[in-house]
C-alpha cells in the first residue's frame, strides 16, 4: 500500500458559527499525488493551511514524520516548512527581486551553500519549468504562467517531501496549464508527494494517483483515479462527470 507520508484525523474547524470541517480525515502516501476536490467554500484551502500550520483546527490530529503539526509550536512549525511546501495561487514573488533573487531567497535563508552551488541550482530549477535564461527579469516581465511556475520553483527549491498545491492552474490558458502540468509530471517522476487542489479536474485527473472530494465538511470519497471513474455515486458523477465524458469523446 506504500508507506504514510502525512495523516489527516478528525480535523474539526469553524469560523464563528460556520462549522468548515466536521472531521476530515485522510492519509495522503509517500510518492502520490492527492487531487482534492470541494464546491467552492467547502474548506479545502483551510485544509493545506492547516497543514502548514496557518491555521490551528479546533480538533483532530496532523501527523507528519511523527509529530502532530496542529499542536507544533512555532518556532517547530518553521522546520516544518522546510518539508512541506505550500504553492500560492498567484506565485507570491517578490516584486522587486529578480527571478533569480527570488529562487536564491529560501537557500541563501535555509542552506549555507556557496552562491556559485545557489546558482547553479538556480539555473536546474529554471531549466525543469521552462523558463532557462529568465535569472535576471522581473516578476513584472513575467506573463502569467511565468509567475506561477517561478513561484512553484521557489516554493521546492529547497527540496520538501510534500508539496501542497493550492489551485496552481487558476486563471491559465491551456497551454500554461498543460505546461505546468508537465512542470508537476517531471517532479513526479523524481517521486514527488504532494495534494493538489483544484477546480480543473481533467488536470487533477492527469497528475492524480487519487482523489479525495471534500463535502459537508468530511472527505466524502477517497479513491484510485479509475475507481472513481467508474463509480455511480451522484456525487463523484457531478465532479467527475465531465471528464469521463471528455475521455469517452
Ligand atoms: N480566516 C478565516 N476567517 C473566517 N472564515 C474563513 C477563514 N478562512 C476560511 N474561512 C471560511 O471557511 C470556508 C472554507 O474556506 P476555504 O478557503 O478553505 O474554501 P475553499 O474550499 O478553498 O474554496 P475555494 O474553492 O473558493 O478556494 C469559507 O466559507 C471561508 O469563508
Ligand atoms: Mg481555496
Amino acid at each position: 500500500m506504500g508507506e504514510i507520508a502525512l495523516r489527516v484525523e478528525g480535523l474539526e474547524k469553524s469560523f464563528g458559527e460556520k462549522n468548515v470541517h466536521k472531521g476530515v480525515s485522510f492519509e495522503l502516501r509517500k510518492g502520490e499525488v492527492l487531487g482534492l476536490f470541494g464546491g467552492s467554500g467547502s474548506g479545502k484551502s483551510v485544509i493545506l493551511r492547516s497543514i502548514i500550520g496557518l491555521e490551528k483546527p479546533d480538533a483532530g490530529k496532523i501527523l507528519f514524520e511523527g509529530q502532530d503539526l496542529a499542536t507544533l509550536s512555532e518556532r517547530k512549525l518553521m522546520e516544518v516548512r522546510k518539508k512541506i511546501a505550500y504553492v500560492f495561487q498567484n506565485g507570491a514573488l517578490f516584486d522587486s527581486l529578480t527571478v533569480e533573487e527570488n529562487l536564491s531567497y529560501p537557500l541563501q535563508e535555509h542552506t549555507k551553500l556557496s552562491n556559485a552551488q545557489i546558482h547553479s541550482k538556480v539555473n536546474a530549477m529554471l531549466e525543469l519549468i521552462d523558463m532557462k535564461g529568465s535569472n535576471l527579469l522581473l516578476p513584472a516581465e513575467l506573463s502569467g504562467g511565468m509567475q506561477k511556475r517561478a513561484g512553484l520553483a521557489r516554493a521546492i527549491i529547497l527540496g520538501p517531501e510534500v508539496i501542497l498545491f493550492d489551485e496552481p492552474t487558476a486563471g491559465l490558458d491551456p497551454m500554461n496549464t498543460q505546461r505546468l502540468l508537465d512542470n508537476v509530471k517531471k517532479l513526479k517522476e523524481r517521486g514527488m508527494t504532494g495534494i493538489f487542489v483544484t477546480h480543473d479536474i481533467p488536470a487533477a485527473v492527469q497528475i492524480s494517483e487519487r482523489i479525495a472530494i471534500l463535502n459537508q465538511g468530511k472527505i466524502h470519497v477517497i479513491d484510485t483515479v479509475q475507481n472513481l471513474q467508474n463509480s455511480s455515486d451522484p456525487l463523484v458523477k457531478s465532479f467527475l462527470g465531465a471528464e469521463s465524458h471528455a475521455n469517452k469523446g
